[in-house]
C-alpha cells in the first residue's frame, strides 16, 4: 500500500507517508451476512477515514459548477440512492435524459452506467463531475477549489492533498459500502422469517416456473448484470448500449438493473417513464413493443388481480428498510 501511494504521489517532495489507520469494518463497512465482501482495488483499500471523506464529498454541493448540486441531490439515501424525479436537473438547472440509478450494491457491479461503459466506481466519478447536465465541473479545478477545506482529511486518508486521485478514490470507497442485503427476502433465505402466502406465490410467478423475470433479474442481486432490450418501444429513442458498442443488435439494450429496493427507487426504466410498478407490470404483460432487437425472452401474459397483488408483494419483499434508514448515510 505504501509503495502504491508513493508511486502515485509522483514528484511530491514530502517524506514517506504513513500507513492509513486500520479499518474498523464492523461499523462503517457492513457486509450482509453470508455475502462476500466487495473487492477493493489495490490502490484503494477500505478504511474508515477514506469512507468518511468520501461520504462528505458525496453530499458536498460545491462539487457542481454552481455550488448547488451534490451527488446526493440525484442519489438520495431515503430513495436507496436513486431520485424521485423522472430526470433530476443538474447544475444550473440543466436537464439530462436519464433517471438516476440506484447505487444499491454498486460495489458488485462489473460495469456502470446504462451502457455499461465504465469499469470501476473510481472512473465513474469523472462522469457526473464533468457531465454538463450533472455537475458541469472539471475535476482538476474542483479539487483545487476545495483543496484547502479538505487538506487535513485528504492527507489522513491518502497521504496527499485533495486531487483527482483522492476525489475518485474517496467517493468510490463510500459507494462501495452501500450494501443492502437485509430485505424480507434475505430473511426468508436465512430462515429467520416466514414469507406470507402472497409473497411465496409472487416468488413463483417471478421465477422460471412462472413469468421468468429471474432470467434477467436473477437473485441474489436481482440482475445478471447483463444487457437487454426489454421492449420499451418499437424504435428506441435512446440508443442504449449501441452508443458504446456500435453493434446494431445492442440498439435499445440497457444494463439490467437490480430490483433490490425497487419500492424506493421509482420512477422506473432508464428514462423514468413508468411511475409505478403496476405500470411496469402492464408493460411486461404486453410482451414488449416489438423492437427488432427486443429480447426473445419477452412474451405477452395476463395477470389476474390476485397474480398482480402477489407479484407486487414479492417485489415489496426486496425493499430493505434498514438500508434506507441507515444513519451512516445521514451526515
Ligand atoms: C443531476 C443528477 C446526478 C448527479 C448530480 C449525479 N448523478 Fe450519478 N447518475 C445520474 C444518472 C441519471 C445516472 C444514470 C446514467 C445512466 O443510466 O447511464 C447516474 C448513474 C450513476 C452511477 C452508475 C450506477 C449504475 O448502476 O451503473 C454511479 C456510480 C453514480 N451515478 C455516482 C454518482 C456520483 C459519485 C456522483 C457525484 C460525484 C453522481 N453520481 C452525481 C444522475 C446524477
Ligand atoms: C430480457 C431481460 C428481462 C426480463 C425477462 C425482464 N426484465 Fe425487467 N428489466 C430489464 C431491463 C434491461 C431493464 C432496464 C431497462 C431500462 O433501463 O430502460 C429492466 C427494468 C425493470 C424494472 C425497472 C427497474 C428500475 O430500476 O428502473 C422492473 C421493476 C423490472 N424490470 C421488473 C421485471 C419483471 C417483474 C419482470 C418479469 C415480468 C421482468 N422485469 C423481466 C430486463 C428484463
Amino acid at each position: 500500500m505504501v509503495v502504491v501511494i508513493l508511486a502515485m504521489a509522483g514528484c511530491r517532495p514530502d517524506p514517506p507517508v504513513e500507513e492509513p489507520p486500520a479499518p474498523l469494518t464492523e461499523h462503517l463497512m457492513q457486509v450482509p451476512e453470508g455475502w462476500d465482501a466487495p473487492v477493493f482495488p489495490e490502490d484503494n483499500a477500505f478504511n474508515d477515514v477514506r469512507w468518511a471523506l468520501g461520504r462528505d464529498l458525496f453530499f458536498d454541493p460545491r462539487l457542481a459548477i454552481d455550488g448547488a448540486v451534490s451527488c446526493g441531490t440525484c442519489h438520495l439515501p431515503e430513495r436507496a440512492f436513486a431520485a424521485p424525479e423522472t430526470v433530476t436537473p443538474g447544475a444550473l438547472g440543466a436537464v439530462g435524459e436519464r433517471n438516476a440509478s440506484t447505487l444499491t450494491n454498486a460495489a458488485y457491479q462489473p460495469h456502470y452506467m446504462s451502457e455499461g461503459g465504465v469499469p470501476t466506481l473510481e472512473m465513474q466519478v469523472l462522469v457526473p463531475l464533468q457531465e454538463p447536465s450533472e455537475m458541469a465541473h472539471n475535476i482538476v479545478t474542483v479539487c483545487e477549489e476545495l483543496a484547502a477545506d479538505y487538506a487535513d482529511r485528504a492527507e489522513a486518508a491518502y497521504g496527499r492533498g485533495l486531487d483527482p486521485f483522492v476525489m475518485t478514490r474517496a467517493l468510490a470507497t463510500f459507494q462501495r459500502s452501500l450494501l443492502s442485503g437485509n430485505a424480507p427476502w434475505d430473511r426468508w433465505q436465512r430462515g429467520t422469517v416466514t414469507p406470507t402466502e402472497a409473497e411465496v406465490r409472487g416468488a413463483e410467478l417471478f421465477g422460471s416456473g412462472g413469468l421468468g423475470c429471474d432470467r434477467c433479474h436473477a437473485p441474489p442481486f436481482f440482475t445478471t448484470y447483463g444487457f437487454a432490450n426489454n421492449g420499451l418501444e418499437a424504435v428506441s429513442l435512446d440508443p442504449g448500449r449501441w452508443r458504446l458498442t456500435g453493434e446494431p443488435a445492442d440498439s435499445g439494450a440497457f444494463k439490467i438493473p437490480t430490483l433490490r429496493n425497487i419500492g424506493f427507487t421509482g420512477p422506473y426504466m432508464h428514462d423514468g417513464r413508468f411511475a409505478t410498478l403496476d405500470e411496469v407490470l402492464d408493460h411486461y404483460a404486453t410482451g414488449g413493443a416489438g423492437h427488432a432487437h427486443q429480447d426473445s425472452l419477452l412474451a405477452p401474459f395476463t395477470l389476474d388481480a390476485q397474480d398482480r397483488a402477489d407479484l407486487l408483494a414479492f417485489l415489496g419483499a426486496l425493499n430493505d428498510t434498514a438500508f434506507v434508514d441507515d444513519e451512516r448515510w445521514y451526515p
